[in-house]
């Protein structure tokens, strides 16, 4: 193909313009030192219910049924063909777990009300199980540790799966009822309150990549839909609890996984890609956060949620890492054979992969947090965390992810809490148990839990650095 000398000046300038759009500044690692912090007043751990309970002890989840189902579009449903289980007992082990929390110097918790035991049928309310959670608050209360709850994180019943769960907009009002439930439950305990669980990875897992249920594959009409409903529904549950005795004094926010894709090289093939995809999984949700506004650049999905951007007290931001696209595209046609050598995350020369497909990379999380700072509305790091099954990269991790959110603080970020993830090992969804996030590793067999040498060093870190009035 020939093209002209402008066309050429002109793909020139935007590959450059998307190079400098998506590149992730580097730091000089040896000119810092990364025990000069501050660390927000509340520095924690977070979990969710089906992670650390597992389908045994939450038989009326979506997600227990996935498991059971074994397979979809041709492929395990969980890796391996491993199954949740009764995953770490967190359920029935909760007293000593809350011990290990505090154990570690934190003064906060996160975790999630799993709906399929409040509601295991449509109506039909548990007080027991309502029971159990007002009792967790309590333990950690009793021992100092703030709790924080999240109302939806991946999992919910399966009869509200069965409806169609948020595919139908008429379907909102059941998950806001059980959340007024769960508010009136325990406003008396907990003001911090996380409604929906990262809508971008439960809509790209579930509607386009197939690993999370209901498995649905490249279904762009679904996941549009299901992402606005999903985002229309935390507006609603805002709306509602703030109406409840107690809402005034709570802080609601929704969890944004922060997920910035860049090119490993200047091939314009990596360049398009991340910033389609740092488009779709970042932008979004942030332009929505902003204006209220959904898919602005797209007129036939454009959407806005009247007040929307009113209906955060504080934003959740989840962050991991950036993934770096490194693409064989060409190679890839030249053969005519498209594996994962076509697209495959990789990372930077002098940068450290972890178990999953991304490196350690704390100058990503620092720009996250400047980004989700403007916003104007306080942040609360409700995940960050580092898969590491040797326990060789945990203390870098910890220590420089530290250093970039101090960074950003001392530069006037409000991060008002930092959770890490998780406490112990868990059920990973779709990765079985293969991923170790864990502070503490666990036995699976004996339930035995062990704080790993790595994990020395956030004990150390909340125990000995400055913290923010
Ligand atoms: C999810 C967690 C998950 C973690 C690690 C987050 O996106 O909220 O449930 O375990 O990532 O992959």
């Amino acid at each position: 193909m020939k093209l002209s000398f402008f066309t050429r000046i002109f793909l020139i300038y935007v590959a450059v313009g998307m190079q400098i759009i998506t590149a992730t500044v580097r730091w000089n690692w040896s000119t810092i030192n990364v025990n000069d912090i501050v660390l927000p007043k509340l520095c924690g751990v977070a979990m969710s219910e089906y992670q650390n309970s597992g389908a045994t002890h939450c038989p009326d989840s979506n997600w227990a049924v996935w498991e059971k189902k074994g397979t979809n579009n041709g492929h395990c449903t969980i890796h391996g063909d491993q199954k949740s289980g009764i995953a770490c007992d967190f359920w029935n082990n909760y007293k000593s777990d809350v011990q290990l929390v505090k154990e570690l110097g934190c003064n906060a918790f996160r975790l999630s009300v799993e709906w399929s035991k409040i509601e295991p049928r449509e109506g039909e309310f548990n007080q027991a199980a309502i029971d159990h959670y007002r009792d967790l608050c309590d333990e950690l209360i009793k021992n100092g540790i703030t709790p924080m709850i999240t109302l939806h994180h991946f999992t919910h019943p399966q009869w509200f799966e069965a409806k169609g769960a948020f595919e139908k907009e008429k379907n909102i009002s059941y998950f806001v009822r059980f959340c007024a439930r769960m508010f009136e439950a325990l406003q008396d305990k907990v003001q911090l309150w996380c409604t929906i669980n990262e809508p971008g990875p439960y809509v790209f897992q579930g509607y386009l990549h197939a690993a999370f249920p209901p498995g649905k594959l490249l279904n762009f009409n679904l996941a549009v839909q299901v992402l606005k409903n999903m985002l229309i529904a935390h507006v609603h549950v805002y709306k509602k609890l703030k109406s409840l005795p107690g809402g005034q004094k709570a802080q609601i926010g929704l969890v944004h996984q922060y997920l910035p894709f860049e090119a490993h090289s200047w091939n314009p093939i990596e360049m398009v890609v991340g910033r389609v995809m740092s488009y779709i999984f970042n932008d979004v949700i942030m332009h929505f956060l902003k204006t209220g506004e959904l898919f602005p650049l797209t007129p036939y999905l454009r959407a806005t949620i009247p007040g929307a951007q009113d209906c955060n007290d504080f934003i959740g931001l989840n962050f991991y890492s950036r993934v770096v696209f490194e693409s064989n595209i060409l190679g890839s046609l030249w053969n005519m054979k498209f594996d994962e050598e076509t697209f495959k995350p990789s990372c930077f020369q002098g940068e450290v992969m972890t178990d999953m497909q991304y490196p350690v990379c704390p100058e990503a999380f620092y720009e996250a947090i400047k980004a989700v700072a403007k916003l104007g509305k306080p942040i609360y790091i409700t995940e960050n965390g580092v898969p590491d099954s040797n326990d060789d990269r945990r203390p870098l991790f910890i220590k420089r992810y530290l250093y970039a959110m101090s960074r950003a603080m001392k530069e006037g970020c409000d991060v008002r809490g930092y959770f890490y993830w998780s406490l112990m090992d868990n059920f990973e969804w779709d990765e079985g148990y293969t991923k170790k996030f864990g502070l503490y590793e666990v036995d699976f067999a004996t339930q035995k839990r062990i704080l790993r040498p790595g994990a020395e060093c956030y004990k150390r870190a909340i125990c000995t650095s400055a913290r923010v009035a």
